[in-house]
């Protein structure tokens, strides 16, 4: 008789449950301050509080298929309607329902590194390969490389994706690389989690008029400041929309956050409040740590900035273990381009903002 271990598929062999030692360690200390993970610092407005209340008293129905959520998430976007817009519980899960669409086992996804590590998560769980291609760090900026990731194409390419702005780097990728890219007439994943802190007017939407094979991503994570809830999208055109939502798990978004989802999205105050709020603390940041010897800071469109202290001979690690020491949690990153001195923050509450400065300062001067 065969053993159990023997019927998986061979692909999640050795594979374990991704977790973010980071968030598990600012759950356990709750003193600690959470620079790491790109959330929001800022509570959900009244507004959303009240749709979380009030559709909490009914939570014990089933949700619909968020209809009246996608039909605003479309208007915002000069789509259409609700058939372009696909919901999902983060959109985490929406990378995983594309992936599964289009990725058999041995084809491969395109990403540019560095990026965020759920495309690579979600890619191994389908059995695809995942192809890295670095971006240029030159003249301490990174540069987006479309020529590489064309290269990059072979027969078994199925998607590629690109943040947009990318995370950690911070930067937005040009139109005319995006184009170049959308003509490859491959499935395209344009991931616009940060999107909102510059502003819809920098997304990359407007493809989806002349590329079919273009998909954007959003998240109500981060400028939205709803991570815990869980609601993420993706746009396209209907006929790219129907065919992924055949993977949809029935009822995948919750009623408590599709509602709250709508709430956040109508309250363009509330919305324009924490851009403000994060886009002032992004250039609290760069002023403050501009004239650090040796320090280079990417200019991060995002709620997020990545620092290169090489030149400062100080070691990333030891930055984010000295910031822990005084109660800040900083997010690693790992050595690339010859460098062990990156390290990552999160804008957090302007007095944590404040204390990060502070440890950066001391640490490295
Ligand atoms: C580039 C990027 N895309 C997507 C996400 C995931 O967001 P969600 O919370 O919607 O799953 C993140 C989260 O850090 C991110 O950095």
């Amino acid at each position: 008789m065969k053993k159990i271990e023997e019927y998986f598929v061979p692909w999640l062999k050795g594979v374990k449950m991704y977790i973010s030692p980071h968030i598990e360690l600012a759950w356990q200390n709750k003193k600690l301050h959470r620079l790491m993970s790109n959330e929001n610092p800022n509570a959900p407005s009244a507004k959303v509080l009240e749709a979380i209340g009030s559709f909490g008293k009914i939570a014990n129905r089933y949700p619909d298929q968020g209809t009246a959520v996608r039909s605003r998430i479309a208007t915002i976007n000069g789509l259409d309607g609700p058939g372009n817009v696909l919901i999902g519980n983060g959109s985490s899960e929406v990378y995983d329902m594309i992936w599964r669409s289009f990725v058999e086992p041995g084809e491969e996804i395109i990403q540019h590194t560095p990026c965020f590590g759920i495309y690579k998560l979600r890619c191994i769980v389908v059995g695809g390969k995942l192809v890295s291609v670095p971006m240029i760090y030159e003249n301490g900026e990174f540069c987006f490389d479309a020529g590489s990731i064309i290269k990059a194409i072979t027969p078994k390419t199925k998607i590629i994706v690109i943040a947009n702005p990318n995370n950690p780097t911070g930067n937005f990728m040009d139109d005319e690389d995006f184009v170049e890219v959308a003509e490859t007439g491959l499935p395209f994943v344009v991931d616009e989690a940060y999107v909102e802190y510059a502003g819809l007017g920098r997304s990359q939407v407007k493809l989806l008029k002349k590329y079919p094979n273009v998909m954007v991503t959003r998240t109500l994570s981060k400028a939205y400041g709803l991570a815990g809830l869980r609601f993420g999208y993706m746009l396209a055109v209907k006929g790219v929309i129907d065919q992924i939502a055949a993977t949809l798990i029935p009822w995948n978004v919750g009623t408590i956050p599709m509602w709250a989802a709508l709430a956040a999205l109508e309250d363009t105050e509330g919305l324009t409040e924490r851009v403000e709020f994060n886009n002032a603390q992004v250039r609290y940041f760069e002023e403050e740590l501009k004239d650090v010897p040796g320090l280079n800071v990417l200019h991060s469109y995002g709620n997020y900035i990545l620092f290169d202290a090489k030149e400062t001979g100080k070691k990333g690690d030891d930055m984010v273990a000295f910031a822990q020491e005084r109660g800040l949690i900083f997010r690693p990153q790992a050595p690339m381009y010859g460098s062990d001195g990156f390290f990552r923050i999160t804008i957090g509450s302007a007095e944590e903002n404040r204390m990060a400065v502070e440890a950066i300062k001391e640490f490295l001067s």
